[in-house]
């Protein structure tokens, strides 16, 4: 709980106006967009906010956006927010025809004493950082880019909604520009960010749990591969499987690896199972970041605070579907959920497993460990676990 807290971040007017006191050093080729040099334009036609109640997963956006660009000869130009507007690409960018792009998922939140905070968004900067130099686009400071991002949500913040439970999605999006279509590292490129208000995950209030198609023919991520970082590249190719999946019934795709079918990821959420063990001790499992799972910030969050109880075993280990079957066949599985920014934790309510449904009790165990930890998570978002 203290882990997560300190490394929550306070934005503060105070605390933002303190960037553009740090002297700039661009005078060449600057090999970071530096957050003193950030101008802002604003928009001058701002539109309604919607009705917290009404809405929608990124189909809303506020009144700016943050663009940063880059080149080779020039390297990071001064960070721009201004108005919410179109992108103009030249039709050979490289992230159209090549997928160099990637990005980020973070939210900030209202707190019960109405300031503004981010998640542990420095987990999200190191992610995006480690995404940037697999995907060869240019380098930045992680602290500058922050500072940046949060000057947007200062600039937009009547957008975080006046709710406990709705809160400001951060998608910060990093795509190579170069036009010309040979297939190298690109020698233009853009960061920009844009947010949007978005509601609670479950609408009614209680955990809503979901069916899953568990079919080993479909593969998100392997071993060699880019399963560990957020490239774009790695989710159109999904749609078509959930669509699959939709068609057969369930509501996600259960992501299983290799001839043992090693359960990997649900959806686009790290997945937790909560049994007692072959041992007979409770305990807490998720699978290692052995390169195919995306290390996630709630992840590492639920770990941390399970570690931090001290309650019950934490194990990064594969568990494969052998060993789920049997411990469900003997009874033993408490709780099966997927853990992401949108959501928290999404309790798993069911299995299609080569045309067999299973049924997992997690509803029926509560589900208390998905609720506590759905708890203690928000209760630290809108500060009310203040040290
Ligand atoms: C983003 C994402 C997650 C969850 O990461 P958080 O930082 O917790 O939001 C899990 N799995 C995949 C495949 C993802 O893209
Ligand atoms: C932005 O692009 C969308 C989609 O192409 C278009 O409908 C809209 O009119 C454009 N907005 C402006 C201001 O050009």
């Amino acid at each position: 709980r203290l882990k997560c807290l300190s490394s929550s971040v306070v934005l503060s007017i105070t605390v933002l106006a303190a960037c553009s006191a740090f002297l700039s050093s661009s005078s060449f080729a600057p090999t970071s967009p530096q957050a003193a040099d950030l101008t802002i334009e604003r928009n001058p036609a701002c539109k309604p906010k919607p009705d917290p109640s009404t809405l929608l997963f990124g189909k809303q956006f506020s009144d700016h956006m943050l663009t940063i660009s880059w080149s080779e000869k020039g390297g990071w130009e001064a960070p721009e927010i201004k108005p919410f507007q179109n992108l103009s690409l030249h039709p050979a960018t490289s992230a159209l025809h090549y997928s160099i792009e990637l990005f980020e998922g973070m939210k900030a939140f209202r707190g019960f004493d109405n300031h503004i905070r981010l998640f542990r968004p420095m987990l999200n900067m190191e992610r995006m950082h480690r995404s940037a130099e697999r995907s060869c686009l240019p380098l930045f400071d992680k602290n500058e880019l922050l500072e940046c991002i949060k000057k947007l949500v200062e600039v937009d913040q009547e957008w975080v909604p006046y709710s406990q439970t709705a809160s400001l999605y951060i998608r910060p999006t990093f795509i190579g520009t170069e036009p010309s279509l040979g297939v190298a590292r690109p020698g233009k490129a853009m960061i920009f960010v844009i947010v949007g208000p978005v509601g609670p995950y479950f609408a009614t209030g209680s955990f809503n749990p979901v069916s899953l198609l568990a079919d080993p023919s479909f593969v998100r991520a392997w071993k060699g591969g880019v399963g560990a970082y957020k490239m774009g590249g790695n989710y159109g190719p999904t749609i078509a499987v959930q669509n699959e999946a939709q068609k057969r019934g369930c509501q996600q795709v259960l992501w299983l690896y290799e001839e043992e079918e090693q359960i990997t990821e649900v959806g686009t959420m790290n997945l937790f199972i909560y049994w007692t063990n072959t041992k007979g001790e409770r305990e807490l499992v998720t699978p290692p970041l052995d390169g195919i799972i995306l290390p996630g910030v709630t992840r590492q969050s639920l770990l941390d605070l399970s570690r931090s109880w001290g309650e019950f075993k934490v194990t990064e280990c594969t568990v494969n579907m052998k060993e789920l079957l049997d411990a469900l066949d003997a009874g033993r599985v408490l709780e099966m959920f997927g853990a992401g920014t949108a959501c928290v934790v999404c309790p798993v309510g069911s299995l299609l497993y080569k045309g067999k449904t299973y049924q997992i009790p997690t509803m029926q165990n509560g589900p208390d460990l998905a609720k506590r930890f759905y708890t203690e998570l928000t209760d630290i978002q809108v500060s009310l676990l203040h040290v």
